[in-house]
């Protein structure tokens, strides 16, 4: 039997002959909801076979300004760090409280805790302390510690006590390294982060969410309070977007995408249309059709809007993400082997709804617009095929080499609808090539940006977000690779720089439009699990984008 868990989407009933009661209605109309503008004449996206329940038990996060030793909890976690130089450590608990001090001498004392990232020390009934149990959290060298060790530091602490079924617990923050509110703002999103598990579809998954969490600082209480609400929306739109990418293809189809994408937008108050096949083809999207004409899944258009009153003049920001639900690679197929994984190849869809919730909900005075180009890359009889030519929306011709190069395909309408609907500036991001993950790894993500202005910008938000990216170059050189014999431009300039010619593709289509382009292929999805963070969608871009936006002006 499948338990019911509040966080478990809705799986389908099957009826007393065991059959799917679930059926799918090509008529129905996705309803609109009420904020968004529907356009006349195009039809909307029929509504999905599967009802998915996004119901989230809310996680109590609280401030605590009393001192730690204080704070009565299941758990008082405290940083301890290595005050000590690179050959002699010297652990020390980074708080005021000397009764906190006090309970964790012994420990400290005998060299068993040195300090060292992620070590952890489970004392019961700490004495002096009113808490009933003390987590010592190693945060490594002192001289080094930031906010972004801290994140760490609180997702690594929810999944220790996860693992030992604790549910509650106080995070005291440490007093060195951040200020208050930063630190604040740091744990409430660590903890976010580390409260992830995506085992959605074990029979007998236990709900092992975290129930409460207490952050015991010092500081002026309204400023901090202002930072854990920050915290809270970024780290639940970070949650939405690795939920969104954790789920398999048949449970994520591009209309999934939307109908998900509308229920968040009435939520927050943004506008959200959403399109289907004819409005693609009446865009004259050539490139993003040419993808979906070989799926039976309908594709999506999504397009959610942010406009708020009083906006900076003259700027509008465009976020654009490749929704490919599912990629076999088309006729040019993938091996079979981990081709599994090709489920996530719309985080970067998921990244830009992510990031457009946490918008409406920040409420910065820029108006955004996110473009998601949804579809699954399929091969059929009706699929493109290699040395096809498709006609893109800004009248560019392309020559298809490789059906699996579909990624820029779709973005490259993407972008050209950001620019016709009058972004300024615009940012895409994509699981786009297998090549970026030869380059970086699973470690950073790949930056390209057309404008240095705006590069330096987004790596002021991407520093404080704490997320791992690495410029890579995009001189004109690299053009000659994209060249085609027959039409305008090739879609796949053949393995060496292959991230880079990628980039050069999309180049072509943001134009002269400042433009900066993330390659999430080797940093969407976790590898392996980490103290802080599970094995699975990793939210990656929704943080720096949502302070690049935020602060954008
Ligand atoms: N979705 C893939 C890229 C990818 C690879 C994402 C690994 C996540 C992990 C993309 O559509 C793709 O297939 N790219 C090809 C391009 C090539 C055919 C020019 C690649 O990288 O092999
Ligand atoms: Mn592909
Ligand atoms: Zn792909």
């Amino acid at each position: 039997m499948v338990p019911s868990d509040a966080n478990r989407p809705v799986l389908p009933r099957r009826n007393s002959k065991g059959k799917n009661n679930n059926h799918v209605n090509n008529n129905a109309k996705v309803k609109n909801n009420g904020a968004g503008q529907e356009c006349p004449g195009h039809t909307q996206l029929r509504v999905s076979p599967l009802t998915v329940d996004t119901k989230k038990k809310v996680m109590n996060i609280n401030l605590s300004l009393s001192a730690p030793s204080q704070v009565e909890t299941d758990c008082l976690v405290a940083v301890v760090l290595d005050a000590g130089d690179k050959d002699k450590s010297a652990a020390t608990i980074a708080s005021a409280d000397a009764a906190v001090r006090d309970a964790a001498k012994e420990v400290i004392a005998s060299a068993e805790v040195t300090g060292k990232m992620f070590e952890t020390t489970l004392l019961h009934r700490p004495a002096g302390l009113k808490a009933k149990r003390l987590l010592l959290l190693g945060g490594g060298k002192a001289k080094d510690f930031s906010a972004a060790e801290l994140r760490k530091l609180a997702g690594a602490a929810v999944r220790t006590l996860k693992g030992k079924s604790i549910r509650s617990f106080a995070f005291a923050l440490p007093e060195s390294g951040v200020t208050a509110a930063e630190g604040v703002r740091s744990v409430v999103e660590g903890v976010f982060v580390g409260d992830f598990d995506p085992d959605y579809y074990k029979s007998d998954r236990k709900d092992q969410k975290i129930e409460s969490v207490t952050i015991v600082a010092r500081g002026e209480q309204s400023a901090l309070e202002q930072a854990l609400q920050i915290g809270r929306i970024v780290g639940e739109s970070q949650t939405f977007t690795r939920d969104l990418v954790n789920e398999p293809s048949n449970r994520m189809t591009p209309t999934m995408m939307a109908e998900r994408a509308q229920k968040m937008a009435a939520e927050v108050g943004l506008k959200c249309e959403t399109y289907g096949a004819e409005k693609i083809k009446e865009l004259k999207m050539g490139a993003f059709w040419g993808v979906a004409q070989g799926s039976d899944e309908p594709p999506a258009l999504i397009v959610l809007r942010y406009e708020p009153a009083g906006a900076v003049d003259k700027i509008h920001l465009g976020l654009v993400g490749k929704g490919i639900t599912f990629d076999t690679g088309g006729i040019s197929i993938k091996p079979a082997d981990g081709m599994e994984k090709m489920k996530y190849d719309m985080a970067g869809g998921a990244t830009m709804i992510g990031v457009m919730r946490a918008i409406a909900l920040l409420k910065p005075k820029v108006k955004v617009t996110a473009i998601v180009c949804a579809t699954e890359n399929m091969p059929s009889g009706k699929a493109q095929k290699p040395g096809d030519v498709q006609i893109a929306m800004s009248g560019k011709s392309i020559e298809i080499i490789n059906t699996d190069a579909e990624g820029r395909l779709v973005l490259a309408d993407g972008l050209c609808y950001a620019r016709q609907l009058g972004c300024t500036h615009i940012v895409d991001a994509a699981t786009l090539t297998g090549a970026v993950v030869v380059a970086l790894g699973y470690v950073n993500a790949g930056i390209f940006a057309s404008d240095d202005q705006m590069y330096d910008r987004f790596t002021q938000a991407n520093q404080q977000a704490g997320e791992k990216m690495w410029r890579l170059p995009l001189d004109d050189e690299y053009k000659e690779g994209i060249k085609s014999n027959i039409a305008d431009i090739v879609n796949s300039g053949g393995r060496w720089g292959g991230a880079i010619s990628a980039a050069m593709f999309l180049k072509e289509f943001a134009e002269d439009t400042p433009w900066i382009h993330l390659d999430i292929a080797g940093t969407a999805w976790m590898e392996d699990a980490k103290p802080w963070i599970a094995k699975g969608p990793s939210g990656i871009a929704v943080r720096s984008l949502i302070e690049f936006a935020t602060n954008f002006r």
